[in-house]
């Protein structure tokens, strides 16, 4: 392919032998034989190329490679790189605008079809790669991408270049939608899809080719639907992913669609992200299957998904993050606020019983397993968010050394789960190549990347300030589900403390 705004970059260095051995660290690996977490206190981590060829206690015994680069973990802890299964990298430039949105209010203005007009080529392609960087900067080395800035050719062939020339494990899901806006109908998406499959050089990239479609649910197209599931099976993409909002939301798309369409249980894995209002048919499903859901906590709290059953499939679920710019974009916000809030759900089980409940309902490592191997699971990628031999080297350096916030851990998965932050990492790597060294992204170019994603962040926010947007006002029909708009409380906190319409009443009605 060739893109005029790929000129900023230099051709991704190609493949040079190498090795790297972490020693004397804190190893969080990954013990296939009991499918659990295996701590290896003062051990080694030996790197080959793209792949972790050793996981030991001490030092090595056998002769390394001449040219090995020895870096000294003492003290320090490392584990595999995070995986994000739900994301939209495009929209970076909107940090920040929409901290009090809701999810109506996002379709209207922050969405697919909102933004089609507003973003160039050049806006997608910086954007994705500065939000990729922030990613590895957090520690996130494999992101499933939902791509829906696929509004031209131009546009869907940028946000994919970005991905490929961040160096990160991008599994880049062009989205099919029809947007008269910007008159690009599926039809002629797919064609592009075709092109992109054949022409794109993913030959030496962590990056792969998947699908996004979210109109499987109450689609009368139906040679639209199977159009779509006919490419992905032709081009065995790497993943197919959809929007599964059911309920009142009423965008399903959910297992018992897809199965309908003949996609959920082939060789592709397949990502229902949010799954919200899954049924118990439809997890039975997933598991029967083997497919994956992607909870994105912090997403579905903010714009008010919820996640109504989602721990009640963690067998078949792994961790998401959404819109990057509207809340934390690393995944360890998301498995600790997940493990916290299935806590409180559990918990307020027993409390709602006036019982007292004597045990803990999820621990440290079911969080690190989610955030982690389980995405490499929902992947169907055995060697990816595991410390094992032979799996790609993703991996994440955390300074347990002299962090003020690890000072003193003695579990290693409690210390990154439950106390560590972003600013604690010291070390990313993704395919045993370097993309944060030091505490500091090491990218080529990075400081122009920064320059030009502000230039296109700020005329974008500018524009996007100055637009106002109707949400769909309280007794009306949601047209999707075709139940009722209705209001939520707002909270109040200013004196005095109950004078809120309704609320009140609610408090005292509950309890
Ligand atoms: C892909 O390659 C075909 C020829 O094989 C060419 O006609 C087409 O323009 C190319 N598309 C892109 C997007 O480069
Ligand atoms: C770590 O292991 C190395 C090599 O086996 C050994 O020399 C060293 O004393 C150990 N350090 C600690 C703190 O146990
Ligand atoms: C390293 O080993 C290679 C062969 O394995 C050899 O060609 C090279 O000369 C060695 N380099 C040094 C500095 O010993
Ligand atoms: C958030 O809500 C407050 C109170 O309604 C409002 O003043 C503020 O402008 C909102 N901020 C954004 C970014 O929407
Ligand atoms: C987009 O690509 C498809 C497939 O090559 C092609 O048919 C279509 O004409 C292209 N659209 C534009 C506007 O170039
Ligand atoms: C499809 O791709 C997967 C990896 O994503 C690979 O394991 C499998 O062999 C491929 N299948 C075919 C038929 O090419
Ligand atoms: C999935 O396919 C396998 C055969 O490939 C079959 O045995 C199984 O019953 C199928 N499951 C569902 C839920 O369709
Ligand atoms: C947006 O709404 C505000 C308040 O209703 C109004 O003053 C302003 O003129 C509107 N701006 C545009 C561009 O419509
Ligand atoms: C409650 O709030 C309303 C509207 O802000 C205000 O008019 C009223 O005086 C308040 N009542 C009390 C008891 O503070």
């Amino acid at each position: 392919m060739h893109l005029k705004h790929l000129s900023l970059l230099a051709a991704p260095c190609l493949a040079t032998a190498s090795s790297i051995l972490f020693s004397g660290g804190t190893i969080v690996a990954f013990d296939r034989a009991s499918e659990s977490l295996e701590v290896i206190r003062n051990g080694s981590v030996l790197v080959t190329d793209d792949r972790i060829t050793n996981v030991m206690a001490g030092a090595p015994t056998f002769k390394l490679r001449n040219d090995t680069e020895v870096v000294d973990i003492s003290g320090k802890i490392i584990t595999p790189g995070f995986v994000d299964t739900h994301k939209h990298g495009w929209q970076t430039a909107f940090k920040t605008l929409a901290s009090n949105t809701s999810l109506l209010e996002y379709f209207n203005r922050y969405g697919e079809f909102a933004a089609a007009g507003l973003l160039t080529a050049d806006d997608v392609y910086i954007g994705q790669l500065a939000g990729i960087y922030e990613a590895l900067n957090g520690g996130v080395t494999t992101i499933l991408d939902h791509a829906h800035h696929t509004w031209s050719n131009a546009t869907a062939e940028a946000g994919l270049q970005a991905s490929i020339d961040s160096g990160a494990r991008v599994f880049w899901a062009y989205a099919f939608h029809n947007i008269p806006a910007v008159n690009y109908f599926i039809p002629e998406q797919l064609a592009n899809f075709a092109d992109i499959a054949r022409n794109a050089s993913f030959a030496n990239t962590p990056t792969s080719l998947g699908v996004a479609y979210d109109a499987f649910s109450g689609n009368s197209n139906t040679a639209e639907v199977a159009a779509v599931v006919a490419l992905a099976q032709q081009f065995n993409a790497s993943v197919l992913t959809t929007h599964s909002l059911q309920g009142p939301w009423g965008n399903d798309n959910s297992p018992e669609d897809l199965q309908a369409a003949g996609i959920l249980n082939t060789t592709i894995p397949v990502v229902f992200s949010h799954a919200s209002f899954l049924t118990a048919a439809g997890a039975t499903l997933l598991r029967s299957t083997n497919q994956f859901v992607s909870v994105t906590p912090e997403s579905e709290m903010h714009y008010g998904h919820t996640h109504p059953h989602s721990h009640l499939v963690l067998d078949q679920a792994a961790l998401g993050i959404d819109t990057h710019f509207t809340f934390s974009s690393d995944i360890l916000t998301q498995a600790r606020l997940w493990l916290q809030s299935v806590r409180r759900t559990l918990y307020g089980e027993v409390l709602g019983r006036w019982q007292v409940p004597p045990n803990n309902p999820m621990s440290v490592a079911q969080a690190f397993l989610l955030a982690t191997r389980h995405g490499g699971l929902a992947l169907r990628r055995d060697d990816i968010g595991v410390i094992a031999e032979g799996a790609k080297a993703d991996l994440v350096v955390w300074d347990g050394k002299t962090s003020p916030a690890l000072l003193g851990w003695n579990d290693a998965v409690a210390a990154v789960i439950l106390h560590a932050s972003v600013g604690d990492i010291e070390h990313v790597l993704v395919d045993g190549r370097w993309k944060k060294r030091d505490g500091k992204i090491v990218v080529p170019g990075y400081a122009e990347v920064q320059q030009r994603f502000l230039a296109s962040a700020r005329r974008l926010q500018n524009e996007l300030i100055a637009t106002n947007t109707s949400v769909p006002q309280p007794g009306t029909i949601w047209d999707p589900s075709g139940f009722f708009v209705g209001e939520a409380l707002t909270v109040d906190t200013l004196r005095p403390y109950d004078n809120v319409t309704g609320y009140g009443e609610l408090f005292l009605e509950k309890f």
